[in-house]
């Protein structure tokens, strides 16, 4: 038997219903703040990522579905959206076209080599957005009030955790500072952690393995080295967010997974469900542009994961629209359904037509078993006389329709209690 890859789920049914309707509650969502949709491609060259997302992340070092293609061209497959939306941004020209901020949103797959578990899979579907040309703490209030809002709006209980990693020039200093410190613990890390002392000091702070954070007191914060527009930057973020309502709890080790961000970083952790893992992440990336080979333009932006954020909404919050079935008892019955599918289809009522004649008692077992609200059948006294008849499945009572009373049979099936 072929499985699906591991780490990389099908979905169907009632979930795909649901995961349907999330995704169209999100997009007017974006729509209504004026966020334009952005689609880019899976494959990217791996220099994107490799230049975008940072060369010693784990997600670039470890996590990257990369290959030649037959022209012996390294490509990858996207492990995240923010380099994908700037290269296009920058491609096209996007910052000399159009006026500032320039505000885009995408719900996409992404593709990360990750040790499959809860919540974490190798292919997962983030919802993000990415603003560009608008420096000001303002904005990076709005984006996380776009975050905070959407959570909301699902009924989703969270705590966003604040910090600023500061520019180039003030997190050289902590990084020196990061290194001095932890180089007298060196005995104590894990071997990763070693190698990250000397390429990137900044990650032992993500590190689930040895937990350096957690286990040493007085490391240094990020906070306590930031230079005077950080920090301005940081107190008007602060400000801005309590004036958009938005709670938030400072934390000084939020420093994110990827090597792009400047000043704000962010991530948010659901309070239900139990999720120890973050729902969504992101901050300000002020170099990212640039790096990519684009005019100087400031940017800040968020991705959540919506496999995380499906299992936080509650079952009930999205409710099925009640399937119609319809049988042809007899030989003669079977057009008569193609008709009246035609008809059902038009009016765009949830409708499934079983053109294969069967008897009365196998019909209704089958609509048992799909989970159908109401049964449309026609007989041979039916097909004889234009007629069709309903039955509501919870309430086992029937009636008999003229089969071109479409409006009195919607009514019907849209006033549960009619029949
Ligand atoms: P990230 O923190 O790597 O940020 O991912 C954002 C969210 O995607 C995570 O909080 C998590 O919910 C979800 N996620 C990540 N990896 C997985 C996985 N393997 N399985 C399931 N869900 C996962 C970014 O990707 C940045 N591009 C966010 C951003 C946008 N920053 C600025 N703009």
């Amino acid at each position: 038997m072929i499985s699906a890859i591991k780490g990389m789920n099908d979905i169907f049914g009632e979930k795909a219903f649901r995961w349907g309707k999330m995704e169209e509650d999100i997009k007017k969502m974006m729509v209504a703040a004026n966020f334009g949709e952005f689609r880019t491609p899976i494959l990217e060259e791996i220099a994107l990522f490799k230049r975008g997302v940072g060369e010693t992340t784990d997600v670039v070092k470890k996590e990257m579905y990369d290959f030649l293609d037959k022209k012996g061209r390294h490509v990858a497959m996207r492990p995240e959206g923010t380099a994908s939306v700037v290269r296009a941004f920058v491609e096209h020209g996007i910052g000399i076209n159009y006026p500032a901020p320039f505000k885009a949103f995408y719900i996409a797959p992404f593709f990360r080599y990750e040790r499959p578990q809860k919540g974490r899979f190798r292919q997962f579907h983030q919802f993000g957005v990415e603003i560009f040309g608008d420096e000001t703490p303002q904005m990076d209030a709005e984006m996380i009030f776009t975050a905070s809002r959407v959570l909301e709006h699902f009924g989703i209980d969270y705590e966003i955790h604040l910090n600023s990693i500061g520019c180039k020039n003030c997190r050289a200093a902590y990084r020196e500072k990061l290194i001095e410190y932890f180089s007298a613990k060196k005995d104590d890390l894990c071997e990763d952690c070693r190698t990250r002392l000397e390429l990137n000091p900044l990650r032992l702070l993500d590190c689930k393995a040895c937990d350096p954070k957690n286990r040493f007191t007085d490391v240094p914060k990020m906070t306590d080295f930031l230079c005077d527009d950080c920090k301005n930057h940081f107190e008007e973020l602060q400000k801005a967010l309590h004036a958009f309502g938005v709670p938030f709890v400072l934390d000084p080790f939020i420093v994110r997974g990827l090597d792009y961000y400047t000043k704000t970083a962010f991530e948010i952790v659901a309070k239900t469900g139990g999720s120890q893992n973050a729902v969504a992440g992101g901050g300000r990336y002020d170099n990212l542009v640039s790096d990519i080979g684009g005019s100087d333009t400031p940017a800040t932006g968020f991705a959540m994961g919506l496999e995380r954020l499906f299992d936080l909404i509650p079952e009930d919050f999205y409710k099925e629209v009640p399937l119609s079935a319809g049988y042809a008892l007899c030989d003669e019955a079977v057009l008569q359904l193609v008709e009246f599918t035609k008809k059902m289809s038009k009016e765009n009522i949830r409708f499934l037509a079983d053109y294969k004649p069967k008897k009365l008692k196998k019909a209704l077992q089958k609509a048992e078993k799909t989970n159908a609200s109401f049964v449309f059948v026609i007989g041979e006294d039916e097909a004889a006389n234009g007629k069709i008849l309903m039955k509501n499945m919870a309430t086992r009572e029937q009636k008999i329709f003229d089969k071109d009373d479409i409006s009195g049979i919607i009514s019907a099936i849209n006033d549960n209690s009619a029949i």
